[in-house]
């Protein structure tokens, strides 16, 4: 039996989403008496927040779970939490029984409760996903980093068939406007200078009758902020308003993460994406119509099942069409309980090897020029941290590049730079003063 914890830590794997659970819990604990542990220092409860998107994420949560056996032999109180914790339930228990309690992505406002009862005992496990919003249960919003997260949609209907995402997240649910803005608008008192809204879904947010595109107008004229941002997008769900929104309004930031995952009409079928090539590169047109320097950002898979090499040249071909300034890119991989993990002809690991690497050379490419075309725009940045340099800091472009410029600015900082070098990662800016820009 546990005894009743005073410090915590949190560890988040995966996506954005779970940065921002991450912080919405720590926030919790500390409001019910809890100290976040110090670097370095034991803490009596770790929260494992979890990702289940891709390979062997089960396996991995369970080996975290067992190092945190410490040497003595003794162990933290083990909340397991995030999407493994939601497609695991209470088989989790079973076989870890060093897990203490298994709490879903929609039910962590409850955590306090939980720790309570495994304080006395007990291994709750709680994976509902409950029709009233965990949002309205927790605390408020006091600190916030430069550029924060904030979740305003959750879940997806989309169904793409190699997706665990509507198996561990639920159904598409938008959060109320008036919600959303009262907490961009604490987010800013509390330091943010950046939003970045979040939903699995994002583009497909509604409420009321408005989109997307109302909701980051209505952001934009909090005072205080300077940038907004959105992540991630369904082509599905790219509306006129959207696009014209970056044309329009000047906070939303010239930066478009829109996966395609894939070049061929027939893979993408086969995947349920409900566009095509095609339609994908007609967005994007009509994106660069609206917002000329816009960077656009992407997800592709290699390896779905069926996948030729010629449907792999498709692939190829829709990168050099979109310029991509950025993409991330993944071996296919079966996930238990989805319609691609039925499916015939799963690709050989060599070749899913051998197409990733030829992938990501042909994005890399991309990515150079995307930062090349850059150099000598006049432009501003937002400090978020210090570089590796004494005398260095890394801010952000509106192209979402990382900049190393020297300075002391402090994190937070707006700074006006000229963009003077490009690497393939990142951006080398030189301060710019302002009356003579
Ligand atoms: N295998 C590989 N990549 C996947 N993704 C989602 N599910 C899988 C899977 N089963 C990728 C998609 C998605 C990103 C978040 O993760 O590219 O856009
Ligand atoms: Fe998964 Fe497709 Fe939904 Fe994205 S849109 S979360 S890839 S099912």
């Amino acid at each position: 039996m546990q005894s009743t914890p005073k410090t915590f830590r949190i560890k988040s794997f995966g996506c954005q989403m779970n940065v921002y659970d991450g912080e919405r819990i720590s926030e919790l604990l500390t409001d019910n008496g809890l100290t976040a542990a110090a670097d370095g220092e034991d803490a009596d409860l770790v929260v494992l927040n979890t990702c289940h998107i891709r390979e062997k994420a089960a396996e991995k949560a369970y080996s975290d779970v067992g190092r945190l056996k410490r040497e003595d032999g003794s162990r933290p109180m083990i909340a397991l939490a995030g999407c493994v914790a939601q497609a695991e339930g209470a088989e989790a228990k079973r076989r870890s029984p060093m897990i203490d309690m298994v709490v879903g992505p929609q039910a962590y406002h409850r955590l306090p409760e939980m720790v309570a009862q495994a304080s006395r005992g007990a291994r709750p496990v709680d994976t509902d996903m409950p029709a009233i919003s965990k949002f309205d249960a927790l605390p408020k919003r006091r600190r916030a980093n430069p550029s924060a997260f904030l979740t305003v949609q959750e879940g997806c209907d989309k169904f793409c068939t190699y997706c665990v995402v509507p198996y561990t997240r639920g159904a598409e649910i938008s959060r109320p406007r008036a919600d959303i803005v009262a907490e961009a608008r604490a987010l800013v008192e509390g330091g943010a200078k950046e939003i970045v809204l979040l939903g699995q879904n994002v583009n497909a947010w509604e409420h009321d009758g408005h989109g997307l595109a109302g909701l980051i107008r209505e952001i934009a004229r909090i005072d205080g902020l300077e940038r907004i941002r959105y992540t991630t997008s369904h082509p599905a769900d790219m509306t006129d308003a959207l696009i014209a929104a970056h044309g329009e309004v000047g906070k939303l930031m010239p930066y478009l993460h829109l996966p395609v995952q894939s070049g061929s009409d027939r893979v993408l079928k086969a995947m349920n994406r409900s566009h095509t090539s095609e339609t994908y590169l007609r967005t994007i047109e009509k994106m660069r119509d609206a917002r000329r320097d816009i960077a656009i950002s992407g997800d592709f898979i290699v390896g779905f099942p069926g996948e030729t090499e010629e449907d792999f040249q498709a692939t190829l071909q829709i990168v050099d069409a979109v310029r991509y300034a950025s993409a991330y890119s993944f071996k296919y991989s079966a996930r238990p309980g989805t319609p691609a993990a039925q499916m015939e002809d799963q690709i050989a690991p060599e070749v899913m090897d051998d197409r990733l690497q030829r992938l990501q050379a042909r994005i890399a490419e991309h990515q150079l020029a995307f930062n090349r075309s850059t150099v000598g725009r006049d432009t501003q940045i937002l400090i978020e941290r210090s570089g590796r340099h004494p005398g260095q800091m890394i801010g952000r472009s509106p192209w979402l590049q990382s900049v190393h410029v020297e300075s002391s600015a402090e994190p937070g900082t707006m700074l006006d730079v000229t963009l003077t070098a490009a690497g393939p990662n990142s951006m080398t800016g030189a301060i710019r003063q302002k009356d003579a820009a």
